[in-house]
């Protein structure tokens, strides 16, 4: 079995969780109220954040430091909720005096319900109530780990009420690189320390992608900052598809506006992915016409901020691409969607390239024959006669050669 380094290097106690020092001071003051007689004001706390910035690591290592058991919750599962309403309840029973008739808690449970955000599905408001019940009467701590907590306590004012928000941030770049060497160092592994930097500074805070590239990385005899950037914009389109998905799939504007914002894109270049995809993805030709419309609106907004300097017009036109786009479907479409890279911007970056391999190739007809454009013509007709006398003289590459012999 391969071992996942992710997993392998989870933080087990509090403070081996990088970064967000006041959200684990918050954690653990909180966490700290449970061990009296009476029961904290607000039994659960909301943990939100960007992906893979040590949420479920921070709970998990809380419950840990604290000696409490850990109750996972998967509420997409309906009976859960049922069996939750057991576990909260059960603490007050459990307590019991001992010989000297001291008071002897029992082992809390930490009932953690992950990913809160996918577990209440979007029509299924009992699934907040039942929440909202537990948080009421529990007798035990509750954490909830959410990605946007507006988006969650904008379901119901009572989780805002009841619960205790503890926002995590992206942890910084010098302590995700210190955690990767740190890792390197336990793993063997040899690696420049500006290729970490490097690493950790494109990972944008999510550890988890940080410690991933690195495991992959690690494949090589030494990561140096060559290794790095050849993983590219992997990770980048990732997240490009996954907003794409939010948009598309996503029964609320609010929903589709905020994945966007989650992305660190130019809206005229998020909205040509949006184009590239859409007939892909609304099958219907009603949805189709209607999320075209947004598409056209939001590009006229675009042009007009651009022409008139006007600024605050980008954001109509990033909620028409966004909000719009994703109300301009009946209901949403069921299942995986292989979404593609927009080819204009695949003819575009051809032609980049075509414009780069002209220069260069110029710029070498030049040294050998003189009169550099002026001869490109001439050197590509006897090129298709004898592409290896020409690519010997100009000492071309494979790619400079065929750009001759095609064009
Ligand atoms: N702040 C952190 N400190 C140490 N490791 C982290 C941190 N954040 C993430 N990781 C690493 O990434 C993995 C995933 O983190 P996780 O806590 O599940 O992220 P989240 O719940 O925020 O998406 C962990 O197993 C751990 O290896
Ligand atoms: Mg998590």
């Amino acid at each position: 079995m391969i071992d996942d380094w992710c997993e392998k290097y989870r933080p087990k106690a509090l403070n081996e969780v990088v970064g967000n020092k006041q959200g684990k001071e918050r954690l653990m003051e909180w966490a700290g109220a449970w061990k009296g007689r009476e029961k904290p004001q607000k039994k659960g706390v909301i943990i939100s954040g960007n992906p893979g910035i040590g949420k479920t690591s921070a709970a998990l290592a809380l419950a840990n430091d604290m000696g409490w058991e850990v109750v996972e919750l998967n509420a997409s599962d309906k009976r859960d909720y049922e069996s939750i309403n057991g576990i909260a309840g059960v603490g007050a029973v459990n307590e019991t005096f001992g010989i000297d008739g001291s008071f002897v808690p029992k082992k809390k449970r930490l009932i953690l319900l992950d990913e809160a955000d996918n577990l209440f599905g979007r029509e299924d408001r009992g699934g907040v109530r039942a929440i909202v019940e537990v948080l009421r009467k529990s007798q035990q701590p509750i954490i909830l780990v959410v990605n946007d907590y507006y988006s969650l306590v904008s379901r119901s004012g009572a989780l805002r009420n009841l619960t205790l928000q503890v926002d995590f941030r992206r942890p910084t770049k010098r302590g995700i690189a210190n955690l990767l060497a740190k890792i390197c160092e336990f793993e063997g592994v040899e690696a420049d320390e500006g290729a970490l930097t490097l690493l950790a500074e494109n990972c944008k805070g999510d550890i988890r992608s940080a410690i991933r590239d690195l495991q992959l990385l690690a494949l090589s005899p030494k990561i140096d900052d060559e290794n790095v950037l050849s993983l590219g914009g992997r990770d980048r389109e990732e997240d490009l598809f996954r907003v794409l998905a939010k948009v598309f799939k996503s029964n609320t504007a609010q929903e589709a506006r905020t994945a966007f914002q989650s992305l660190d894109e130019a809206p005229d270049h998020f909205l040509l992915w949006i184009d590239e995809n859409l007939p892909i993805e609304y099958k219907k030709p009603a949805d189709m016409y209607r999320g075209f419309y947004f598409v056209s609106r939001s590009d006229l907004f675009l042009n007009r901020s651009a022409k008139r300097q006007a600024y605050v017009l980008w954001s109509y036109a990033i909620d028409l691409m966004t909000a719009g786009v994703a109300s301009a479907k009946e209901k949403p479409y069921q299942g995986f969607t292989r979404y593609r890279f927009p080819s204009y911007l695949k003819k575009m970056s051809l032609a980049r390239k075509d414009r780069g391999l002209r220069s260069d190739i110029v710029k070498k007809i030049d040294e050998v024959w003189g009169r550099g454009s002026k001869n490109l013509d001439l050197v590509k007709e006897i090129a298709k006669k004898d592409p290896e006398t020409v690519a010997r003289k100009l000492d071309l590459g494979d790619e400079e050669l065929s750009f001759l012999v095609k064009g």
